[in-house]
C-alpha cells in the first residue's frame, strides 16, 4: 500500500486554489491519504467546509487525527462530524482496517521526552495536565489493540520522539509531544509512525524499538528539494 502523509495544513479560505492543484496528484501517487492533524488553523467549522471541498475531490480512502489547532474554537466534535458524513476515517482513539493495513490513531499531546517527561506529582493543576498526556497514550493503546493486521501505521498528531522534533528551539520540546506515546509504539509493535506539529523538526527519527518516525510537517516537505505537499511511503 501506497500512503501519501502529510500534516499542518493550517487551512485558511485563501489557501484553497494553491492547495488543490498541489494535492491534485495525490490519487494517482497514493492508495490512501493521511492528514496528521492541524488541518485547519483556528478549527472552524468554516474552514473546514472548503478544505472538506479539497479532499473529498481528491477521491482517495482519507485518514484523519485532530490537532491542536483544530480544538482552538473549540468545535471540534463539529469537525469530527463534518469529515466523517463525507466518508473521511477520523481516528481518536480508534483503528481502521483497509486493505491488510492497520491505521490507529490519536491526536496525541505534550509532556516531555524521556528522562525529561513530567510526572503527576505535585499541584492538582499538573495532575490534570499529566492526565491528560497519560489519557492520550491509553487512547493509542486502546487504538492499537483494535488492530488485527500484521502490517501496523500509527498516526499521532504530537510527536512519539524528541528525534523528529530536533532542529525546534530545545525550550519547547516537551510541548511538541511525549515519549509516553513512543512507550505504546513500542509495547504494541508498528512498521511505522507518522506525526506533525513540530513544523521545523526533523523528518525521520526511530523510536528506542526501532520504529521508523516521520514527521509530515507540510513545512518540513516544502522545505526539501524539490518541494513537496505530502511524502509517499510504501507499506
Ligand atoms: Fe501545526
Ligand atoms: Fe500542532
Amino acid at each position: 500500500m501506497r500512503i501519501a502523509a502529510t500534516a499542518d495544513l493550517h487551512f485558511t479560505p485563501q489557501r484553497l486554489s494553491p492547495l488543490h492543484d498541489q494535492l491534485n496528484r495525490v490519487r494517482d501517487e497514493a492508495d490512501v491519504f493521511v492528514v496528521a492533524g492541524d488541518l485547519t488553523n483556528y478549527g472552524r467549522p468554516e474552514e473546514m467546509e472548503p478544505l472538506l471541498n479539497v479532499l473529498v475531490r481528491l477521491r482517495v480512502p482519507t485518514i484523519v487525527v485532530l490537532g491542536n489547532h483544530d480544538y482552538e474554537s473549540g468545535r471540534e466534535s463539529d469537525l469530527i462530524r463534518m469529515m466523517s458524513e463525507e466518508g473521511i476515517k477520523v481516528l481518536d482513539g480508534s483503528a481502521y482496517e483497509r486493505d491488510g493495513v492497520g491505521f490507529a490513531g490519536t491526536k496525541g499531546f505534550v509532556g516531555g521526552f524521556g528522562r525529561g517527561v513530567l510526572t503527576a506529582f505535585g499541584e492538582p493543576e499538573i495532575k490534570t495536565f499529566v492526565r491528560a498526556s497519560i489519557d492520550e497514550a491509553l487512547k493509542l493503546e486502546r487504538a492499537v489493540s483494535q488492530l488485527r493486521t500484521t502490517k501496523r501505521v500509527i498516526v499521532l498528531h504530537y510527536s512519539p520522539v524528541a528525534g523528529t522534533v530536533e532542529g525546534e528551539a530545545p525550550e519547547i520540546y516537551p510541548f511538541l509531544g511525549t515519549s509516553r506515546l513512543a512507550e505504546i509504539v513500542d509495547r504494541h509493535g508498528a512498521d511505522l509512525v507518522l506525526h506533525g506539529h513540530a513544523h521545523n523538526g526533523k523528518r525521520e527519527a526511530k523510536t528506542t524499538g526501532g520504529v521508523p518516525v516521520y514527521n509530515v510537517a507540510i513545512t518540513l516537505l516544502q522545505a526539501q528539494n524539490p518541494p513537496t505537499v505530502y511524502r509517499v511511503i510504501d507499506v
